[in-house]
């Protein structure tokens, strides 16, 4: 196929120019410089289309997050402290898809430690939730769309303190600094990109307008969306942040936030639950990071409560039984992968949850297991629809499948410092604009809707059911690819339950295909969870669709809207590339 890829961006191109007039006097020229360069690439010889540096980078959705992160890195910031102000600057410019009202994942290598951490910032269900929390008056689940609107929808938010449990570990620029850019921002205001004001003209008729703090910060005097270009303050946030500066997160799950969050979620329809209690009791979680053997290559992902990890080592895992590599970005090597994709996507419906909540099988990433789900693969036909396997496990028979799906409101970027420590973090608000509901100048999430609605099928529990203090199942994939022991890739994207499917593709592309990494983002998608095959529209993509259904494939044709965020690590060189699907750029030196 073509490698034509994702057609160039305009808006974004423009937006870059005015967040660049914007800064002028805010920063010093250097940062100027690069967010002016960071739109063409450096030309460097070996990936001439991706972002050229060779002692730090940050890889975000948004070009004032990736300053704000590339400034704290020139002063000789690590990358978790980096990822401080990132995370800070995207909650007040990229509103709709993450922020401490939200929860996260994180993969840090520790350099000094050659270690690799993860944390768990996922949200939580109050304490009093029960499998029935979805369930209607008629005993039947809600729609989803009517869940999401309101108190109901949200879980007890673990972002803010993910960062400040992480920082204390790993951070070695004051607390303060680091929320200090975000804080100016919001001051100053910043520039409505095309894309927020988009999403806000979508969001209007789908509760966005409901509630009046929301309304009245997202939309015209007049009810029309703030269009793109216009300089939007956020004093409310500003003051939120202020004292998160000098407390840090004390304030919202202790404090004066925590009171006014269990106050806002109590809207009158799908009034929430959440308590004082519940916010006091949130705990970030360090995991053992999934990893698992790719070809040369070791590749880590998050464990549950993300589906992230266990589902792309089984998708990969499953392909190193063929010779991509050999194929190329053919209708052949997508045909496999599609395949692959639905017997992975099967068993993340079958068994996959909170396995603090839920028992999984211990055999999801045994290589004989996956090894005969392979052999399941016809080269010349399609499957159609997969079933779970029964992976090496006792109770394997007991469970019922799950078909929740997740929305696309979540943010990821990628952090290289100048020591060498590296962060691959996921962060989401659940859908575009989460609940709905605000206080303090940010976003509640609606992540609760991750939960299977329904407890049971046929008398077997769903593993992703409601549960009192459970975290919803993600498939939130931050990534960190290894070879010999060192870090050579980072990668993660938003795109709810295709993010799998997105991050995956990023790594075939780059480690199989040896592709340039923006080559690799520009790509379109093909996407498949265990149902039709899905061709990115206005991209080469569309081209396979004769070739699939004459192997048996169900093919639509549909935007796909991943936000990858990559950097690749060659020795000293740093590649970074950014998702032309929205508005970030890479940034480095
Ligand atoms: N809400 C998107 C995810 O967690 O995967």
């Amino acid at each position: 196929m073509e490698r034509s890829g994702f057609p160039p961006n305009r808006h974004k191109r423009n937006y870059l120019l005015q967040v660049r007039s914007m800064l002028q006097g805010m920063v010093g020229s250097i940062l100027l410089a690069a967010i002016a360069n960071s739109a063409l690439a450096d030309g460097h010889s070996k990936f001439p289309n991706s972002v050229h540096a060779t002692k730090h980078m940050v890889a975000a959705a948004n070009p004032l997050a990736s300053q704000a992160g590339l400034g704290v890195l020139e002063a000789g910031g690590t990358a978790m402290d980096a990822a401080v102000a990132v995370q800070l600057v995207l909650n007040l410019v990229e509103p709709e898809s993450s922020g401490i009202g939200g929860g996260a994942f994180m993969l840090y290598w520790d350099v000094s430690e050659r270690k690799l951490l993860t944390y768990d910032g996922r949200e939580k269900a109050p304490l009093s939730a029960t499998p029935e929390y979805f369930m209607n008056d008629q005993g039947e689940p809600m729609k989803w769309s009517e869940a999401v609107t309101g108190g109901l929808s949200v879980g007890v938010p673990g972002t803010l303190k993910l960062l400040e449990v992480a920082h204390a570990e790993h951070g070695l620029k004051p607390w303060r600094s680091l929320v200090e850019p975000a804080i100016t921002l919001s001051e100053a205001g910043f520039p409505v990109s095309e894309k927020l004001s988009a999403s806000i003209a979508r969001a209007a008729d789908r509760g966005l307008t409901t509630f009046d703090a929301a309304r009245n910060y997202f939309f015209n005097d007049d009810g029309s969306a703030l269009a793109a270009g216009t300089v939007l303050k956020n004093p409310e946030f500003a003051a939120t942040l202020t004292m998160i500066a000098e407390e840090g997160s004390a304030p919202m799950y202790t404090g004066e936030l925590a009171a006014s969050i269990v106050e806002a979620v109590k809207t009158e329809t799908n009034t929430g639950e959440m308590t004082l209690e519940d916010l006091a009791a949130y705990e970030v979680i360090k995991r053992e990071p999934v990893c698992f053997p790719y070809r040369a290559f070791e590749v880590c992902g998050m464990g549950p409560p993300t589906s992230g990890g266990l589902t792309m080592g089984q998708i990969l895992t499953i392909l190193s039984n063929f010779d991509l590599p050999s194929m190329g970005p053919s209708a052949e090597a997508w045909h496999l992968y599609s395949e692959a994709a639905k017997l992975a996507y099967a068993d993340r419906g079958m068994y996959m949850g909170d396995s603090d909540f839920v028992d999984m099988p211990e055999g999801l990433l045994n290589a004989e297991y996956l090894a005969s789900r392979a052999a399941l693969i016809d080269p010349e036909k399609s499957m159609g629809k997969a079933e779970a396997g029964t992976p090496p496990w006792d109770e394997a028979m007991l469970r019922s499948p799950d078909t929740q799906l997740e929305r696309p409101g979540t943010s990821h970027f990628s952090i290289v410092d100048r020591y060498g420590n590296m962060v691959s973090m996921t962060t989401t608000i659940e859908s575009g604009f989460g609940s709905r509901v605000m206080v303090g100048g940010f976003l509640l999430n609606n992540e609760l809707t991750d939960f299977s609605f329904r407890a049971e099928r046929d008398g077997k529990p769903i593993a992703n059911r409601v549960e009192g203090g459970k975290r919803p199942r993600s498939s939130m994939s931050p990534t960190i690819v290894f070879k010999d022991g060192r870090p050579v890739l980072l990668t993660g994207s938003p795109g709810g339950s295709r993010i799998i499917n997105y991050v995956t593709q990023s790594v075939i592309a780059m480690l199989d295909w040896g592709m340039d990494p923006q080559d690799a983002l520009n790509m379109g998608h093909v996407v498949n969870r265990n149902g039709a095959t899905d061709l990115e529209e206005g991209t080469e993509a569309v081209e396979l669709q004769a070739q699939l259904e004459a192997l048996g494939h169900e093919v639509k044709i549909r935007g796909l809207n991943s936000g990858l965020h990559a950097i690749m690590i060659d020795v000293i060189d740093l590649y970074g590339a950014a998702d032309p699907r929205r508005d970030g750029v890479a940034l480095g030196r």
